[in-house]
């Protein structure tokens, strides 16, 4: 028999449905997930998995590892990042948002979470944040474009998430394999880690406001945390602050200003 629902309940699914972080409908028919194939990449994964002798039942961050260790070049990393299936950030999103500058770059700057306008580019840090960052690294000699004094951008994640809402613990420890693989294949002299989440993820720390100037290492690099641009944008005064931190930055990588 047919069901119908009325008037008032159908508002409040709509109404549920943007609490969940649904900003626009893509089809109008059923998908059953269940019948969807899985990438030849994770299966191979389970496989390995299961032929070790670990448990059978895929962990999300064993399977990410696993994944991303077997990634031997950007691409690759790409590809895996793709067919990984265990983070529902990857549902509510338009695009992957990986990287843009030059893997090439001396310095690595690692962001929190693509916005709408990265999510709709598939590009990070392309919104008013983005803009602010090119106009602090230009102030240096620095930017996007193919050169010696080129820049490389990614971010913690690479999916937006459901109405910018903050990260969950779980999801940085799931995608945290995917971060750290990407720092090993560019290889960067320098990190630059912008705001809390990637102090969180990467350096285990908490106050971007404490610890921001403050040279720390993470798997042996110079890695410098520096307030975020979004953060900038709210309270200019902090801009002098990371004019600092840039001069900083500019005397380590020996240039002068
Ligand atoms: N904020 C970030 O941290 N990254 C982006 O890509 C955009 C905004």
């Amino acid at each position: 028999m047919e069901s119908k629902i009325n008037f008032m309940d159908a508002i409040d699914l709509l109404e549920w449905q943007l609490e969940l972080g649904v900003t626009e409908t893509i089809g109008n028919q059923e998908i059953n997930r269940y019948l969807e194939v899985k990438p030849k990449s994770e299966n191979k994964v389970k496989a390995n998995i299961a032929s070790s002798g670990k448990k059978v039942r895929a962990e999300p961050t064993l399977v990410a590892s696993s994944m991303a260790s077997a990634a031997n070049s950007l691409d690759d990393l790409v590809q895996a990042i793709s067919s990984f299936d265990y983070c529902d950030l990857k549902k509510g999103a338009r695009n992957l948002v990986f990287s843009d500058g030059s893997p090439h770059a001396k310095v690595m700057i690692i962001g929190e979470v693509p916005d709408l306008e990265e999510d709709m580019i598939g590009k990070p840090f392309v919104g008013a944040a983005g803009q602010l960052l090119d106009k602090m690294f230009n102030a240096i000699g620095y930017g996007r474009s193919l050169s010696d004094t080129a820049l490389y951008l990614t971010n913690v994640v690479p999916w937006r998430t459901p109405q910018n809402r903050s990260l969950t613990d779980d999801e940085m420890e799931v995608l945290k394999p995917f971060l750290v693989r990407h720092i090993q294949l560019v290889q960067p002299r320098f990190l630059i880690v912008m705001g809390n989440t990637p102090i969180q993820v990467l350096l285990n720390e908490s106050r971007i406001t404490k610890l921001r100037g403050k040279w720390k290492t993470f798997s042996g690099i110079p890695t410098l945390p520096m307030l975020h641009p979004s953060y900038l944008l709210r309270n200019p005064l902090a801009k002098k602050e990371t004019w600092e931190d840039l001069k900083m930055l500019k005397v380590r990588l020996g240039e002068d200003l």
